[in-house]
């Protein structure tokens, strides 16, 4: 961030490494999924969701700057002296049911605001925690996979798009929902859900898919702001499933849903289905 006396950067990406160093002991780890008790997102926590969180805690308290953190198990916790300066918005561990299962796809997401809104992003920082594949971005700088600028995809043909698709729906959706959902499972050839949302974001990003859909209005915006920032500074289309601009405050309550597309023709494709009448 400018007129930071630090490398945000460095301090990010130290951070995102910390958490790797205590994720990866405990991957498919039957004492990884112990219950510790309810984090503040409202989601059960587990011995490997805190171990993560506290190795960015540790890591922001040592660095001895101020700011806020807000994060899926504390909730909002602020330190030093002027903790307004900015926010660190974070998932510890996304995907931590692939983590706990062993499944090697899973993240950690950190992203810095001025103010904790989307549009006040400033900085962002995934961790591909079993591949160790930095993915970064800060606003209007473009973004980053390891030290390759990456852009997204310029597919717009939907029946053969790698359309990444949340479907887990357990409780989430209503009749409706769950019949758009079923006509975006059925219009592309390659529906895919790996079960990290940070990173399906990542992968828009990098054009490894095109699109990426969630309709729940379940998804923490902690677990995607960072991958949020990315996927815009790579060239995607992000909007709500309506196409409104995705604006919310972040809170560890806020829970949103989305379209991504790596291009304007593939997200208007998307929004077309989604939104016709039957
Ligand atoms: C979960 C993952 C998953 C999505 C869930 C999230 P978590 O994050 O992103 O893909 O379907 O809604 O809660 O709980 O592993 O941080
Ligand atoms: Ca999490």
């Amino acid at each position: 961030m400018d007129g930071c006396e630090f490398s945000l950067f460095d301090l990010l990406e130290k951070c995102a490494l910390k958490v790797r160093e205590a994720v990866i002991p405990l991957l498919g780890e039957t004492l990884a999924s112990k219950p510790v008790g309810r984090g503040a997102g409202g989601d059960l926590t587990k011995i490997i969701d805190l171990k993560a969180e506290q190795a960015i805690m540790n890591e922001l308290k040592e660095a001895g700057i101020s700011c806020t953190i807000i994060s899926e198990e504390a909730g909002i916790v602020r330190i030093g002296a002027s903790p307004d300066r900015f926010y660190v918005v974070t998932d510890p561990l996304d995907g931590t049911t692939n983590a706990t299962h062993g499944i090697p796809f899973a993240a950690t997401s950190i992203a810095v605001a001025t103010k904790p809104f989307f549009s006040h992003l400033t900085a962002a920082v995934v961790l591909d925690l079993v591949h160790n594949v930095l993915y970064r971005a800060e606003r209007g700088k473009g973004a980053y996979r390891n030290d390759e600028r990456i852009r997204s995809s310029q597919n717009d043909d939907i029946v053969n798009s790698v359309l990444g698709v949340d479907v887990n729906i357990y409780k989430a959706l209503d009749g409706k929902l769950r019949e758009k959902l079923g006509r975006i499972l059925s219009i592309t050839k390659h529906p895919r859900y790996f079960g990290a949302n940070a990173l399906e974001l990542c992968f828009v990003a990098a054009g490894v898919s095109d699109g990426f859909v969630d309709l729940r209005r379940k998804l923490r915006a902690l677990d995607i702001a960072g991958g949020y920032l990315i996927a815009k500074e790579a060239g995607a289309i992000i909007t709500t499933p309506d196409g409104k601009e995705i604006e919310a405050e972040i809170t560890p309550q806020t829970r949103i849903a989305l379209v991504a597309a790596g291009n304007k023709r593939l997200h208007k494709k998307i929004l077309e289905i989604l939104n016709r009448e039957k």
